[in-house]
C-alpha cells in the first residue's frame, strides 16, 4: 500500500556501481561527434575525454568500456595493435585524469579489417587461428597503455588462453579478462555498426556469433572461457537473453556482464522520441530486469542518464 514498504520489500536494486559506460574514440584532436543513429552517444578523440571522465567519476560510474574507431584499415588490422592508436593514446589519458576510473577495453578486429570482419580472412572464411596471435598483441598493447580490463569480443575459440598467455608472459599478470562468452549473431548491433564503422563487407558474422536460438551452446562457450582464465563473463545482447543471464549466473561461480547493446539503447530512444513510452521508466525497467535476472554489471549507453536519474531519486 506505500511506497515504504515497497522499499523494504524490494528484491533487486539498480545501482550506479552496477553501470559500465561505452565511449567511443576516434584519432585526432578536437573531435566531438554525435553517431547518428544512438543520439546522446558521441565519438570522441582523446583529448576530449579528461572531462567525460571526471563527470563519470563524479556521477558514480565505476568503469567505460573503450572502442577504437581507426582511420586506417587493412587486411591485418595493424592500426588495432600501434602504440599510438587512438584506443592506446584514450587509455592514457583517461588514466591521468582520473586513475580510480576503471578502464576496460574492446579487443576485435573488426573496425580495423579492411572487410570488417573480427578474425584474418584465410581462403575467404575467417581463420580462428591466426586470429589469435593479433588478439593477444591488441590486448597487450591495451595493457602496456594502462588498462585494467581487457575484453575480447570477436568469439575466436581459444582468444582468451592466447590473451591471458600474453599478458602474463609480458607481466601484466594483473590485468583482467572480461570476455564476451556467449555473444548472439544478433539484429541489435546495427546502430554500434554505424559508430564504429564496423559492419562486414560481405557475408555475416554467423560462423563466429551464436545461433539466438541456443541456450546450451551460451553454457559450453561460457565454460570454455571460465576454464581459459575468463574473470568475468558476458552474455550480449541482453534484453533478448535475459534466461540465458540466469543461466550462466546459476552455472558459473564469476561475475557475469550483460551488455545492453545499441539496438537496445536506439529502440527506447525511438519509442520515447515517438511519444510511445515514457524514457526513463522504460530504461529502469530494462536495466532492473536484467540485473533481476542475474546480472552483476550492466554495458549501457543510457549510464550517465541512469546515474542522475538515480541520485534525484535517492
Ligand atoms: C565487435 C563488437 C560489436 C559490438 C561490440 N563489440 C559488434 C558486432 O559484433 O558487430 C556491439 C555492441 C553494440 O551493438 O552496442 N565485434
Amino acid at each position: 500500500m506505500s511506497e515504504g514498504i515497497r522499499d523494504m520489500v524490494r528484491e533487486t536494486e539498480l545501482s550506479v556501481k552496477d553501470l559500465v559506460y561505452p565511449i567511443f574514440v576516434v584519432p585526432g584532436q578536437g573531435v566531438i561527434q554525435e553517431v547518428k543513429l544512438m543520439p546522446g552517444v558521441f565519438r570522441y578523440s582523446a583529448d576530449m575525454l579528461p572531462p567525460v571522465a571526471k563527470e563519470l567519476k563524479s556521477l558514480g560510474i565505476p568503469a567505460v568500456l573503450l572502442f577504437g574507431v581507426p582511420e586506417k584499415k587493412d587486411s591485418t588490422a595493424s592500426e588495432a595493435f600501434s602504440n599510438d592508436g587512438a584506443v592506446q593514446k584514450a587509455i592514457a589519458t583517461i588514466k591521468e585524469a582520473e586513475p580510480s576510473l576503471v578502464v576496460i577495453t574492446d579487443v576485435c578486429l573488426c573496425a580495423y579489417t579492411d572487410h570488417g570482419h573480427c578474425g584474418l580472412i584465410k581462403g575467404g572464411v575467417v581463420d580462428n587461428d591466426s586470429t589469435l596471435e593479433v588478439l593477444a598483441k591488441v590486448a597487450l598493447s591495451h595493457a602496456v597503455a594502462g588498462a585494467d580490463v581487457v575484453a575480447p569480443s570477436d568469439m575466436m575459440d581459444g582468444r582468451v588462453l592466447a590473451i591471458r598467455t600474453a599478458l602474463d608472459e609480458s607481466g601484466y599478470t594483473n590485468v583482467s579478462i572480461m570476455a564476451y562468452s556467449a555473444k548472439y549473431a544478433s539484429a541489435f548491433y546495427g546502430p554500434f555498426r554505424e559508430a564504429a564503422d564496423s559492419a562486414p563487407k560481405f557475408g555475416d558474422r554467423k560462423t563466429y556469433q551464436m545461433d539466438p536460438a541456443n541456450s546450451d551452446e551460451a553454457i559450453r562457450e561460457v565454460g570454455l572461457d571460465v576454464e581459459e582464465g575468463a574473470d568475468i563473463v558476458m552474455v550480449k545482447p541482453a534484453l533478448g537473453y535475459l534466461d540465458i543471464i540466469r543461466r550462466v549466473k546459476e552455472t558459473f561461480p564469476v561475475p557475469v556482464a550483460a551488455y545492453s547493446v545499441s539496438g537496445e539503447y536506439a529502440m527506447i530512444k525511438a519509442a520515447s522520441a515517438a511519444g510511445a513510452i515514457d524514457e526513463e521508466r522504460a530504461v529502469l525497467e530494462v536495466l532492473t530486469s536484467i540485473k533481476r535476472a542475474g546480472a552483476d554489471m550492466i554495458i549501457t549507453y543510457f549510464a550517465r542518464d541512469v546515474a542522475r536519474w538515480l541520485c534525484t531519486f535517492l
